[in-house]
């Protein structure tokens, strides 16, 4: 409810004020213009920076041709993914479980949503634009449709009222207009069409691409390793050591995560056959056997601060996760095991030692992009 109050003590001050108050971290969006119709209905394009260059630029971003980005659009996502008017108890809002400082993770094993405690943990939201398949079980195949299954599943918001709403809120009207354009003839100003694409116009801009071990990769001078870090980082790459490589490293770097085989089973669970996984994950949206108990390979940046983790947030420290990949007999066997957790295809490799799993963390820890964290362009808009 708080947001609400908030939003309404917002609209007191009138739309001007809350246009301005809103403007200040983003120059590029200005305030309702001459009133023209051509200044309502128009849109203000945005296009990515490409930050870093090469193969650390953010160009396999997939914008989809019939959702392009403005900046009014990322401005209306931005608040309805804050508002909690978006669900059907007006108490939960996408950000009540997908929290900045968690890296657009929750905290909480399980969140809360309109029916009760959410089936997994709450995935992170970061440098979702290269993906190309969503959630654990990977049920998804755009930000688009899966923000839609988000805020049904988890919001299941009355969507008559909600347009209502939306519809008689000035700064909401108003940016609709600016970001989609002035509906043809008795077409309808706000609909659930638009608000997803709203919200995922903003998702696309979660990008984290600063942490300290992006900058030593590009070889900036202010961003050097430790001893124990480097040998952590030499830990993640080395076949017969973590090799955590082959699972978690795309091409440009970003998610940390391969995105182009992500679904996988990293042994978490013992099954002696197909039908014993407690959570079939994968196999749920596949049918296939082969896919039971394989789960979407979450991004490991900023992991530092998205615990608790995996997709049933089992393990509550980064120790924990490392000491399941650390030895053989850590590692449980299923029919659908990855063939890359290697430990189980070569018993013979030796268990990680005592020194190199916290160097391992250690190296996990510079994947966290700080300004990302508390970017005010990601933040809260009804908490000034
Ligand atoms: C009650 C908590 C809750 C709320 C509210 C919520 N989510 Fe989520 N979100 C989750 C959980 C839990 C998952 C993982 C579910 C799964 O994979 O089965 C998830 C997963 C996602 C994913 C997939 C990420 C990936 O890496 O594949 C996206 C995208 C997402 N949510 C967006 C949203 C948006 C947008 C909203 C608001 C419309 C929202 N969520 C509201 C809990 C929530
Ligand atoms: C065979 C592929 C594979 C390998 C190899 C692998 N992982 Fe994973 N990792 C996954 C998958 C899949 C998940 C998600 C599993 C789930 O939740 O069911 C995961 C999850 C994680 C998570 C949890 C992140 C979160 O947000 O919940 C961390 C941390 C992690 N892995 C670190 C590592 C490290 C460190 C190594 C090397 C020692 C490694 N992984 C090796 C596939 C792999």
């Amino acid at each position: 409810m708080r947001h609400l109050s908030t939003l309404y003590a917002l609209m007191l001050c009138g739309l001007t004020v809350l246009l301005l108050a809103e403007c200040k971290h983003d120059p590029a969006i200005k305030p309702a213009g001459n009133g023209s119709n051509d200044t309502l209905y128009t849109s203000t394009p945005y296009t990515f920076e490409q930050t870093g260059g090469g193969i650390y630029s953010y160009r396999r971003v997939k914008v989809p041709d019939d959702n392009l980005e403005s900046y009014e659009g990322i401005r209306l996502g931005r608040m309805l993914f804050y508002d909690s008017t978006l669900s059907i108890n007006r108490q939960v809002s996408c950000g009540s479980c997908h929290k900045q400082e968690h890296s657009f993770g929750d905290d909480q094993k399980l969140s809360q949503n309109v029916h009760g405690p959410t089936k997994r943990n709450a995935s992170t939201l970061v440098n979702l634009g290269i993906n190309s398949i969503f959630f654990w079980d990977g049920r998804q195949a755009t930000i688009e449709t899966a923000v839609d299954d988000a805020l049904t599943h988890e919001q299941s918001p009355d969507m008559s009222s909600l347009f209502t709403y939306l519809d008689t809120t000035p700064v909401y009207k108003y940016l609709f207009g600016k970001a989609f354009g002035k509906p043809e003839g008795n077409a309808p100003l706000v609909t659930e069409d638009k608000i997803v694409k709203a919200i995922a116009q903003f998702i696309r801009t979660l990008r984290a691409e600063n942490s300290r071990y992006d900058r030593y990769n590009r070889g900036q001078s202010d961003a050097n390793l430790t001893a124990s870090e480097l040998n952590g980082m030499n830990i993640f790459f080395d076949q017969q050591k973590g090799d955590c490589v082959h699972c978690h490293m795309d091409a440009p770097y970003l998610t940390l995560a391969n995105v182009n085989v992500p679904m996988r089973n990293n042994a978490l669970d013992r099954a002696d056959s197909t039908y014993n996984f407690a959570d079939i994950g994968y196999g749920q949206v596949t049918g296939q056997m082969s896919d039971y108990g394989k789960f979407k390979i979450p991004a490991l940046r900023n992991v530092e601060v998205s615990a608790p983790y995996m997709h049933d947030g089992r393990f509550t420290t980064l120790e924990q996760v490392v000491d399941h990949y650390a030895s053989y007999d850590s590692l449980r066997k299923s029919p659908t095991v990855d063939p890359l957790m290697e430990r189980l295809v070569y018993p013979n490799i030796p268990d990680l030692t005592v020194q190199e799993k916290s160097d391992l963390v250690a190296f996990l820890k510079t994947l966290t992009d700080t300004a990302f964290l508390h970017n005010p362009d990601f933040s809260n808009p009804f908490h000034h």
